[in-house]
């Protein structure tokens, strides 16, 4: 049988290539999907340049890693990018000088990039291949900013909140396809994302280590057991964790409120109804009116 076979955006550098090695050391194939290479020679691995942020690359990239071995069995959606715009730090005052249309390439890469290699990974986890059941696993690295607000990065801190939205809302209908889906939420992390200075203000011990999350991708997709024909089970589907220094910190969904029918179960059941027909009926008119 074919070894199983990752596709992780961003793997180039940081935590993603901290994922890829250890993956590589658990005999698995990885593709790596990413605007430059890695700065190593990596066995097993294929590197293909991506920028999730176009539709058609990032297609053409899932299309290859399928192709590579037949099979795909686990996704890291965890290609980011910082904030890259202000809005009430820059108020001019000043008549003469209104605001400049903003910087959008943080939401553009984080959430819509992440949004179509989610659609991807549903399509390739799901064809028929090698591996012993359909289906798979998604981890999307979203940010302790996808948690807690942070105030000086608002539309990074957006984007991450879109993503713990998205894997919170996703989780039970990917369920029935045999796919789960989860996100990592990590705190500050030694990598090149952090602008130079960040890092300085802050001791060693405050930052989180790799090693705590490459616990909470094992944890979350039990990456050791993927030839097992029940890998993919309920267990921890939607769960969305903070990586914060040595610490998992599970962060459930707020409650409903009582009395709110129609975000109860059975309030869930009338959303269906109407929107599952009608969204299907515009994807199969054609689908999205940007072609990257
Ligand atoms: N480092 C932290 O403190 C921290 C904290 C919370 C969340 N995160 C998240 O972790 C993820 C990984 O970041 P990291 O800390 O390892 O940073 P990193 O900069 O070391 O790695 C990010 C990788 O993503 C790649 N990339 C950037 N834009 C891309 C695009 N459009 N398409 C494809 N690849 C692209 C980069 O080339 C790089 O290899 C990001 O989503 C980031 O938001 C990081």
């Amino acid at each position: 049988m074919a070894p199983p076979i990752a596709l992780i955006t961003g793997a180039s550098s940081g935590i993603g290539l901290a994922l890829t090695k250890h993956l590589l050391e658990k005999k698995w194939n990885v593709v790596i999907a990413d605007v430059q290479p890695p700065k190593e020679e990596l066995e097993n691995s294929l590197f293909i340049p991506t920028d999730i942020s176009s539709w058609d690359q990032q297609a053409s990239t899932f299309k290859q890693a399928y192709e590579w071995n037949s099979r795909l069995d686990f996704v890291a959606l965890n290609a980011g990018i910082d904030d890259r715009d202000d809005i009430f730090h820059s108020i001019s005052k000043d008549p003469a000088k209104p605001p400049t249309r903003p910087n959008m390439r943080t939401i553009d890469v984080n959430l819509t990039g992440t949004y179509y290699g989610i659609k991807l990974a549903a399509h390739y986890l799901s064809l028929p291949s090698s591996k012993p059941t359909p289906g798979g696993k998604i981890i999307v690295t979203a940010s302790a900013a996808g948690i807690y607000p942070l105030p000086v990065i608002p539309q990074y801190a957006a984007s991450k909140h879109g993503l713990v939205g998205m894997v919170r809302s996703m989780a039970s209908v990917a369920r029935p396809h045999n796919i789960t889906i989860n996100a990592i939420c990590p705190a500050l992390v030694p990598t090149s994302l952090p602008p130079p200075g960040l890092l300085d203000h802050f001791s060693p011990d405050q930052l989180t280590p790799m090693a705590t999350l490459i616990r909470a991708f094992t944890e979350l997709a039990d990456l050791d057991n993927v030839d097992k024909p029940d890998w993919v089970e309920d267990g921890k589907n939607g769960e969305v964790v903070e990586c914060n220094i040595e610490n998992l910190i599970y962060h459930p969904a707020p409650a409903r409120p009582n009395g709110s029918r129609h975000l109860s179960a059975e309030g869930m059941r009338a959303w269906a109804e109407t929107y599952v027909g009608r969204n299907r009926g515009f994807v199969e008119e054609g689908g999205g009116s940007n072609s990257s």
